[in-house]
């Protein structure tokens, strides 16, 4: 499995990202579209973006009935994205209707993987809200291997668990880490931040920057700095 550096688009139109792409015009970095750009923009963002060259992660989190996950998921395999996700709490069956979905009649789907716990559900809100009275790590780790089990091809974790996704699944396994940061860099709304040094070291397969690559005076500076410092 390749490493590589997703960068997050969140932008609130097309014509911002575009422009924003417009300034890479040698390498074409890997994307990641999520849900306010995808509804903002329509599906056309995704074949205006692949048209470029970019490879694109289309970040839309489903979670649905099995069959309305598996149809969905067929229209997104056919926009020609690179990488999909789901909630992994949609259950096995769900996550397997999703591969039934995503695979083309040749064979060949998307990347999926699946979000665990979000960032955002600390221990607890896990137990007063879902009443779920299991230790997060426990669950984040069950919710993996879960994924894995369905047949799908990673998850989005932390740097920090990582290694602990990677013992419980497998080292194929790939993990999708936001919460990067440069040096010194401004952390903004994220809590545990990991550099893209750190994150290499830890055993990352994508790292998924944001803000330190769309917010950078030179983005295409930034850009090439994390990849030098995550692939070498
Ligand atoms: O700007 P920043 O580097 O913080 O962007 C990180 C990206 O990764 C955003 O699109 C954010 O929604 C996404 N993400 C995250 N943490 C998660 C899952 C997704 O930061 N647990």
């Amino acid at each position: 499995m390749g490493k590589d550096v997703i960068i997050a688009c969140d932008f609130d139109s097309g014509e911002k990202t575009l422009a924003f792409l417009d300034k890479f015009k040698e390498v074409k970095p890997f994307v990641k579209i999520g849900m306010e750009l995808f509804y903002a923009a329509g599906p056309t963002i995704i074949s205006d973006i692949k048209e470029r060259g970019h490879k694109i992660f289309l970040d839309l989190k489903l979670h649905d009935i099995p069959n309305t996950v598996k149809k969905a998921m067929s229209v997104l395999s056919h926009l020609g994205v690179d990488m999909c996700n789901v909630h992994a709490s949609g259950t096995r069956r769900m996550m397997e209707a999703a591969i039934e979905g995503l695979t083309r009649s040749d064979g060949t789907r998307p990347l999926l993987i699946a979000v665990t716990q979000l960032t955002s559900t600390d221990e607890q809100t896990m137990h007063d809200d879902l009443l779920i009275t299991s230790p997060l790590d426990e669950v984040v780790m069950h919710y993996a291997h879960n994924a894995a089990l369905s047949g799908l091809d990673g998850v989005v974790c932390s740097p920090l668990e990582a290694g602990k996704v990677h013992a419980r699944c497998g080292d194929k396994f790939v993990t999708v880490t936001p919460g990067i940061r440069f040096e010194g860099g401004d952390v903004g709304d994220q809590k545990r931040v990991t550099t893209p040094a750190m994150a290499k070291e830890l055993g990352s397969d994508y790292i998924v920057v944001g803000r330190p690559i769309t917010s950078a005076v030179d983005p295409v500076s930034a850009y090439e700095q994390c990849v030098k410092d995550f692939i070498g």
